[in-house]
Order: C-alpha cells, then sequence, then structure tokens
C-alpha cells in the first residue's frame, strides 16, 4: 500500500497585461460589434501584450506573485512546470522563468496540451513531488505556470476567432501539505479532433513547397495562426468538460470510504472559453452559476492556458470560492482536445 501524502497549493499568483482591448475597439477592426460579442461569448474585453512585453515577462511575472504569495524563498524551488502554447522556440519557457528567478539546477520543462496545459502541468508536478517524497525522500516545492500570448498567433482579420482571446498568465506553489490539497487528477486526449482547433507551426507557415528544399523559407513573413471550428469545439467542450469533472470525482470515490457527489463541490473553476459553455456544463453539473468562477471569460477572454490559475488570484473569485474544507473542482479543455479535471479540497497548510 502506498503512503498517503497530500501536496497541495500553498501560493497563487497572477500576470495580467495592463493594456485593455474592448469590443468597441475590436469593432475597429472586424466587422463586430459589442453586442454580437457580449451575447454569444460573455467577453466584455480582454488583456493584450504591449509592445515590448513578452510572454515571459507575464510568466515571471505570476511565477514572483505566487511565490511571493506562499511566502517562501525561490531557491525552495526544486521544479518549474509551464503550461504554454504560444512559446513556440527552445529553450523552453520553463528554463527560462528559472533563469529569471536565478534559479540554479533544479528540473524546469514546458508542458504542451493547448487549453488544458495547466491541468497537465499540475498533473506532472505533483506525480513527481510523490515519486521523489517516496524514493528520495526529498520533500520538494513545485512551481506551476500556465500562460499564454494568444494575440501573437491571432489573426486579426477573422472575427470568428479574435474576439475570442486575451494574454494572461497565472501560477502556483506547491508542496506536500497536512490537510486538504489534491484529492484527485485525471488527464485525456482526443488527437483524431486535431483539425478543429489548431495552429501550424512557424516552419510550417513559411513552407513554400515549390521551392528547392526543406529548409526554404522562400515565403517568409507568412505568420502562424490560430484556426478554430468554434461551432464544432463548442459541444465537444461541454461534454468533455462534464465528462472530466464527473470522472475525477469518481477517481476519488474509488479509494474513499465516504464518497461525495457533484452536490458536496463548493466552487468550479473552468477553462474560460465562452460563458455559455461554462453555463451549459454548471447546467448539466447541476451546479449553480454563484459556485462557479465566470469573471475570467468576462474581464480577460479566453487566456488559454492561463485561465484557470488566473482565475486563483482572481478578487471576484475569492469572494465566492469555497472556504477552508470545501471541495473544488478545476476542469479544462482544449486543442488537440486534450482536457482534465482536479479535484482538490480547501485549506492546504505546509508540512513543517
Ligand atoms: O479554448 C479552446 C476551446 N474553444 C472553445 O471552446 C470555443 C468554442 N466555440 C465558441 O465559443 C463559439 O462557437 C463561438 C463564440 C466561436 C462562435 O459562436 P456561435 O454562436 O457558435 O456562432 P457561429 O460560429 O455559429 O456564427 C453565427 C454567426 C455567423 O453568421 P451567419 O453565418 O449566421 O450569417 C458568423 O459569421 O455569427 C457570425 N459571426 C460574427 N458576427 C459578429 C462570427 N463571429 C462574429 C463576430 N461578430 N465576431
Amino acid at each position: 500500500m502506498l503512503p498517503e501524502l497530500k501536496f497541495g497549493y500553498v501560493g497563487a499568483g497572477a500576470y495580467l497585461p495592463d493594456k485593455v482591448l474592448t469590443n468597441d475597439d475590436l469593432a475597429t477592426i472586424v466587422d463586430t460589434d459589442d453586442e454580437w460579442i457580449r451575447r454569444r461569448t460573455g467577453i466584455r474585453e480582454r488583456r493584450i501584450l504591449a509592445e515590448g512585453e513578452s510572454i515571459l515577462d507575464m510568466a515571471v511575472g505570476a511565477a514572483r506573485a505566487a511565490i511571493a504569495d506562499a511566502d517562501i524563498d525561490a531557491s525552495e524551488i526544486t521544479d518549474i512546470r509551464v503550461g504554454v502554447n504560444t512559446w513556440a522556440r527552445f529553450p523552453s519557457l520553463a528554463t527560462q522563468v528559472q533563469a529569471a528567478l536565478g534559479l540554479e539546477g533544479c528540473s524546469a520543462a514546458d508542458v504542451s496540451a493547448g487549453c488544458a496545459g495547466f491541468v497537465y502541468a499540475v498533473e506532472e508536478a505533483y506525480n513527481k513531488l510523490y515519486v521523489e517524497r517516496i524514493r528520495d525522500h526529498r520533500a520538494g516545492t513545485a512551481l506551476i505556470v500556465g500562460v499564454d500570448g494568444l494575440s501573437h498567433i491571432t489573426n486579426w482579420q477573422d472575427r470568428s476567432t479574435c474576439v475570442l482571446l486575451g494574454d494572461g498568465a497565472g501560477a502556483v506553489v506547491m508542496r506536500e501539505v497536512d490537510s486538504g490539497g489534491i484529492l484527485a487528477i485525471r488527464t485525456s486526449a482526443e488527437g483524431r479532433h486535431g483539425q478543429l482547433l489548431y495552429c501550424e507551426s512557424a516552419l510550417e507557415a513559411q513552407w513554400d513547397p515549390s521551392g528547392p528544399g526543406p529548409f526554404n523559407h522562400a515565403t517568409q513573413g507568412v505568420r502562424p495562426y490560430l484556426h478554430m471550428d468554434g461551432r464544432k469545439v463548442y459541444g465537444v467542450a461541454v461534454k468533455t468538460m462534464v465528462e472530466e469533472a464527473c470522472g475525477v470525482i469518481d477517481i476519488f470515490n474509488r479509494d474513499n470510504p465516504s464518497p461525495i457527489g457533484v452536490e458536496d463541490i463548493g466552487f468550479v473553476y473552468p477553462h474560460q472559453a465562452n460563458l455559455r459553455i461554462i453555463e451549459k456544463v454548471a447546467a448539466r453539473l447541476e451546479i449553480p452559476l454563484d459556485r462557479v468562477y465566470t469573471n475570467g471569460i468576462e474581464c480577460f477572454g479566453n487566456t488559454s492556458t492561463a485561465s484557470i490559475p488566473i482565475g486563483y488570484v482572481d478578487p471576484a473569485a475569492r469572494e465566492r470560492a469555497a472556504v477552508a474544507g470545501d471541495y473544488e473542482i478545476d476542469v479544462a479543455f482544449g486543442s488537440g482536445f486534450a482536457s482534465g479535471a482536479i479535484l482538490r479540497q480547501v485549506g492546504s497548510t505546509p508540512t513543517s
């Protein structure tokens, strides 16, 4: 029998660019209007990286805020996992966060799983903390960041996608706790639906098949963009997030003498892709909307892998979020139809 160890968040932080892009601003770029965007998506405005402000700036800003919130010294971090889809270069963003924090030697890697990247990154970090604790008797500390600069891959001529997206980052510090913490995690994917939501690589976008060889960049300047069949993605998003949320409760109940149900969930942090999707998921789960995070989609748009950890420190969620001892669920869905959910209990206290 494996020892019962608990790992949970001991600090959280976020970084949102100052630059605001309103629906009225977008109406000056494409054929759209504030009424359509609000009614179909719930989005009022989003934040966009300013010139000279980078994805790394956002990741480091969120990381620093989470470290301060955890009240730890950055040197205690043993593992950095960054969920990101828009870095598109190497070295990895996680290693650059490590360098910016002045850390040396700790493990650092990116996780690419669409908008579910944060959930996947938490799962990887959790598993690593668990294994190292048992195998090496080492009590580690993980820094997990979810960050995306979707404005870098937005086609500002495509009204069906450009109105949805925003930039941002969120982060948590995770370590062993005495009570609460993460109770179950699950992740899955359906890559066969990849063509419904994708972004080609910079190299592919510049690929000219009539050119002389595989490294021909004759069409340089063509940018890789996000493409989405919104209507098809919408249906799968609702179904998948409901399945993930119920599935993670089932995993917990499998080994638990006192099983819980959806009615026991105090608060849900769903990926913020569209207010209508969130409302449908809540309705199918029969969880009242006042126990569901929605402010992210209204104020920041779809920030991809950042949308859940931004919620952890959003005052609008904190006012309504569950209290110590309550159960919370994070549930995400995105490109590659990668999805996942985390069941947590509030009230983590670091193990001294
Ligand atoms: O984070 C990853 C996961 N992403 C998602 O889960 C997103 C899922 N999809 C969605 O959120 C929604 O499908 C959208 C918000 C993308 C679109 O909403 P919809 O209600 O599915 O609209 P639609 O695509 O069916 O388009 C309805 C109409 C069309 O016009 P016609 O053909 O009926 O004349 C579109 O051309 O709305 C038109 N339209 C717009 N009109 C004004 C599409 N975009 C816009 C726009 N402004 N920005």
